[in-house]
Order: structure tokens, then C-alpha cells, then sequence
């Protein structure tokens, strides 16, 4: 192989029609400022139009590129290449998942869980309000800070891949769920934390993660998966605790105020 090309190592397998993974190597001419998709794409489009991946934005946005790289989930796109320090790249479907094909996972039984912990806010006071907004919900800066870490979270998968409850445990809702539930529990303008508390304090629920961390090493985001959970335990056990008072929901802060912004919008 030639020192300017990449050994290019794809994890191949089509569930319909074989019954075990196997590897099969391209060479791709490498060059600077190469991601492993670009190497990938180039594999597909010049040498093997079968191999099966996903991906969509190509800047670490849209979260579709999640895969193991060199033995470590990254997204493709955000995977430099030069950073891997390797001669060989290897490349393999995302751990934790159902293989549909090559590097192609079953995402569905994911965004099930997300889904499942209703990631959008619960008002119970207001419902005319969510069908006819007059204004906005409020919060300082202070209750934002608490928990807009985990609103970056692009759903690629990879903490949930790199899971090990996950591994052995596929009814438990993974890092990505739980600290989407912590995400809303801790907004202030949220009403649904005794159903987001029934969710997640269950059998398989949040008591289930034993604080491996790697959820928070894998994030490609900078989102701490990890700490979200651990600090959901502590809003389950402030909860159920009777010496402890729960805390209030629409109260102070979370109550609507008229858009400032609307006279302004008036302005010709
Ligand atoms: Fe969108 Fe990689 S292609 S995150």
C-alpha cells in the first residue's frame, strides 16, 4: 500500500443474508484535512457502492455519522484522520444496536426510549397557552444554566452505544433518555416531574446505572450524560423523601409574561 493511502478496514454485514460479520480493507488516497467520512464516502463512491452508512450534515450536527472508530464511538464526520495517529482505520457499526446493515444501525428502539420520557415540556396549568402562546415563559439565568448543557445533545447515539448497562440491560432507557428527563425535571417551566419521576424510578429505570462515565467520555457534544443521571437520583430521592419538600412548578420564574420583543416587532 502506498504511503499517501489509508487502510480502510469496514466491518461488513447484511443480517438477511449472512449469518456473521466480517471485515473487508480499501485503500483510499489520503489527504490533508481528511475525515474518516470522507474516507468512507470515498470507499463508497469510487471503489464499493454497496457499503452501507449514514450520514447527512458532515459537521457534527445532525448526529447520523455515530459509529465505532479505532474501538471508540465517534461521529465520522468530526474524526480527523491525522488524530487517529493509526495506519489502519477500522470501522464498525455503533455498539448497543440492532446491525441492519454494514454500519447502519436500528436507531428505532433509541428514539423509542426518548420519545417514551416525553422529551417536551408538561404544563398542566395552561393548555390554552400551548395552543395559542401570548408571551413567554421566563427563567434567569441562573435556572438555565442548570441544565441547557443537556439541550446540545444531537441524539447521535454514541453514549448510548457505549453503555455497558446498556449492554445487557435493553429495556433500561440509556444516558441519552435519562438526562433528557433530567433536562426537563430541572426547567423551571415544566409540571410533569411525578410522571417523569414514575418513568424513571422503576425497575429498570434510573437506579440501573452504575456511573461507569463512559456515556460522558463518548459525547461529541461536550454533554455530561453521566452527571445528568446522577443528579436525576437525587430529584427521585427528594421526591420520595417525606423530609423533604418537593419542589414547586410554575412558580416564580416559570409563569407567562407578554413577548418584549413584540412592540418591537410592530416597529415598521
Ligand atoms: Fe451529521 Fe456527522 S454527518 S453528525
Amino acid at each position: 500500500m502506498d504511503k499517501k493511502e489509508l487502510d480502510l478496514k469496514i466491518q461488513r454485514f447484511d443480517p438477511s443474508l449472512e449469518r456473521r460479520p466480517h471485515f473487508e480493507r480499501y485503500a483510499v488516497p489520503s489527504k490533508a484535512g481528511m475525515t474518516v467520512l470522507d474516507a468512507l464516502i470515498y470507499a463508497k463512491d469510487q471503489v464499493d457502492h454497496g457499503i452501507a452508512l449514514r450520514f447527512s450534515c458532515r459537521m457534527a450536527s445532525c448526529g447520523s455519522c455515530g459509529m465505532k472508530i479505532n474501538g471508540r464511538p465517534r461521529l465520522a464526520c468530526e474524526t480527523q484522520v491525522a488524530d487517529l495517529r493509526a495506519s489502519t482505520i477500522t470501522v464498525q457499526p455503533m455498539d448497543n444496536f440492532p446491525i441492519v446493515r454494514d454500519l447502519v444501525v436500528d436507531l428505532e428502539p433509541f428514539f423509542s426510549k426518548h420519545a417514551g420520557l416525553a422529551p417536551h415540556l408538561v404544563r398542566k396549568g395552561d393548555p390554552q397557552e400551548q395552543e395559542s402562546p401570548s408571551g413567554e415563559y421566563l427563567m434567569t439565568p441562573k435556572e438555565l444554566d442548570s441544565f441547557v448543557q443537556f439541550t446540545y445533545c444531537i441524539k447521535c447515539g454514541l453514549c448510548s452505544s457505549s453503555c455497558p448497562t446498556g449492554s445487557t440491560d435493553t429495556l433500561f432507557p440509556g444516558p441519552q433518555a435519562l438526562a433528557q428527563s433530567y433536562r426537563f425535571i430541572q426547567d423551571v417551566r415544566d409540571e410533569g416531574l411525578d410522571e417523569r419521576l414514575e418513568s424513571v424510578d422503576a425497575p429498570h429505570g434510573v437506579w440501573r446505572c452504575h456511573f461507569a462515565g463512559t456515556c460522558s467520555a463518548v459525547c461529541p457534544k461536550g454533554v455530561d450524560p453521566a452527571l445528568g443521571i446522577q443528579l436525576l437520583k437525587r430529584h427521585v430521592m427528594a421526591a420520595r423523601s417525606p423530609l423533604r419538600r418537593r419542589r414547586s412548578r410554575g412558580g416564580d420564574g416559570a409563569g407567562v409574561f407578554p413577548n418584549p420583543n413584540k412592540e418591537l416587532l410592530k416597529r415598521p
